[in-house]
């Protein structure tokens, strides 16, 4: 069977990713965006953010010519049998969700499905606050001047990609949410879904479009809470004689109601994700005038949870004032250059109240943090000279390469060798008796 054409609305960090892996496995793409210079850098073979492996796969499917792009949406519908929209959904200050992409989105599809004779599916996977596609389907009917049903279909299909393995993710997802208007779209999307895997489609949950919705964002706010409810525990062993969060949360995440991901316990979540869509769960439930208090201890947990680390280095060093202290690690996570809500710059403004001097060291994400910092703090090239010389290393991010350090090498390079591991990398036995060790959720009368 042929593959059908696709448009695809919005060409960021959901969309250019799908783009590539939709074109990777057969279909004919016509990615449509409003910002110019993006369609031409992506034209050009590269993508405008960094994300794994995906400027090899783009390389690939242009060269194939998979994918065109437009700045003409209504040629875009007109060309394509299903429309996926993956515009930006950012947050205002006070927690709503700005829909104003999706509505310029919403109504160039509407203009062209006016155009269309055939039915058409559009398939919404932009995170949007339950209850907007039900709103959708009223614009898409006005623009179009079509009927939902009759002569288009829509659903709510949201994704789960994780910054870093995004292509993986969509390959391989662990479930397909599918939310519907009518089961002829439902199906229509269903049925994309096995040309789009094959032999190895995923599990499909078919259900009602503000259903899908709310797994979205339920979804994010159980995962961190996983990692608040991990950071709370973690901060209670440390108050207690002999106590360790890496065994306690092996000992819980064992049973299998639970599960051991996201029990790794830290300086707390940070990335585009998480802190927007846990506030606009808030913002929708007070709407329907709910309280989420559940929800509201996960995010106040975070904003603490960066600043126990320097209460470790506190009771290590005393006063920071004066006091070289190196960062290592930047981005919100290993394996990107994003940071993002990171922890890391809590910490480091925290550091510079406390009159330290800091330097830090990132594998990527240098470029970003000499934008939030500029000239207040020092930029090394690497971990050692990152370390050299400092009086204290907080480990914010893991990176693979800050796991190869030994004590040697802290011995060795720092003025005082002093460690506070804030991402649970180091074995705390190789490390006690050698070096001054702290660590989050580590009981310190153990290991002093
Ligand atoms: C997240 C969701 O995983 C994804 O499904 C959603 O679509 C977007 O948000 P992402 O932000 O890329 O993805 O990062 P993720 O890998 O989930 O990590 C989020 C944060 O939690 C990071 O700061 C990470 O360091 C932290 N984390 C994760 C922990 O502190 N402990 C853990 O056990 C797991």
């Amino acid at each position: 069977m042929s593959k059908s054409t696709i448009s695809i609305f919005g060409l960021g960090h959901v969309g250019l990713t799908f783009a590539v892996c939709l074109a990777h496995r057969g279909f004919q793409i016509i990615g449509y965006d409003i910002d110019e210079e993006k369609l031409q850098c992506i034209m050009s073979g590269k993508a405008p953010f960094y994300e794994a492996n995906l400027d090899e796969l783009l390389a690939a499917v242009i060269r194939m010519k998979r994918i065109q792009l437009t700045n003409n949406p209504q040629d875009a519908v007109s060309n394509s049998s299903i429309t996926f929209v993956t515009v930006d959904t950012p947050i205002k200050p006070n927690g709503s969700v700005d829909l104003s992409s999706l509505a310029k989105a919403l109504q160039a599809i509407g203009q062209g499905l006016r155009r269309k004779n055939n039915w058409h599916l559009v398939v919404i996977r932009s995170t949007v606050p339950p209850g907007t596609c039900l709103k959708v389907i009223k614009v898409l009917e006005e623009y179009s001047g079509k009927r939902a049903g009759a002569d288009f279909g829509l659903c709510f299909n949201p994704e789960f990609l994780r910054e870093g393995n995004a292509i993986e993710d969509i390959m391989n997802p662990d479930r397909i949410v599918i939310g519907e208007y009518d089961s002829m779209s439902g199906e229509a999307l269903e049925e994309f879904y096995k040309q789009f895997h094959g032999e190895k489609l995923p599990l499909i949950i078919r259900t009602s479009l503000t259903n899908a919705e709310i797994i979205k964002y339920a979804n994010n706010a159980f995962l961190a809470m996983k990692i608040s409810f991990i950071n709370m525990i973690a901060n209670l062993c440390e108050k207690l004689p002999g106590a360790d969060i890496t065994e306690v949360a092996k000992g819980i995440g064992l049973d299998r109601r639970i599960g051991l991901s996201f029990l790794n316990a830290g300086v707390g979540w940070g990335g585009s994700c998480f802190l927007k869509d846990l506030k606009a769960l808030i913002y929708v439930a007070k709407e329907n005038g709910l309280d989420l208090p559940l929800v509201e201890a996960t995010i106040s947990i975070n904003d603490e949870q960066p600043l126990k680390l320097i209460e470790l280095a506190r009771k290590l060093l005393g006063t920071l004032e004066n006091k070289r202290i190196a960062v290592l690690g930047l981005a919100f996570k290993p394996g990107t250059d994003d940071m993002r809500n990171a922890p890391s710059i809590k910490i480091i403004n925290k550091l510079l109240d406390e009159k330290a001097r800091v330097v830090v060291y990132d594998p990527r994400a240098l470029h970003n943090a000499r934008k939030i910092f500029g000239d207040k703090i020092e930029y090394a090239v690497s971990s050692i000279q990152c370390i050299q010389g400092a009086d204290c290393a907080l480990i914010v991010t893991e990176w693979p390469e800050f796991k190869e350090l030994k004590p040697e090498h802290f011995i060795k390079n720092m003025r005082t060798p002093c460690v506070i591991d804030g991402r649970r990398i180091y074995d705390p036995k190789e490390f006690e008796g050698k070096i001054k060790f702290a660590a989050i959720g580590l009981n310190q009368l153990k290991h002093e």
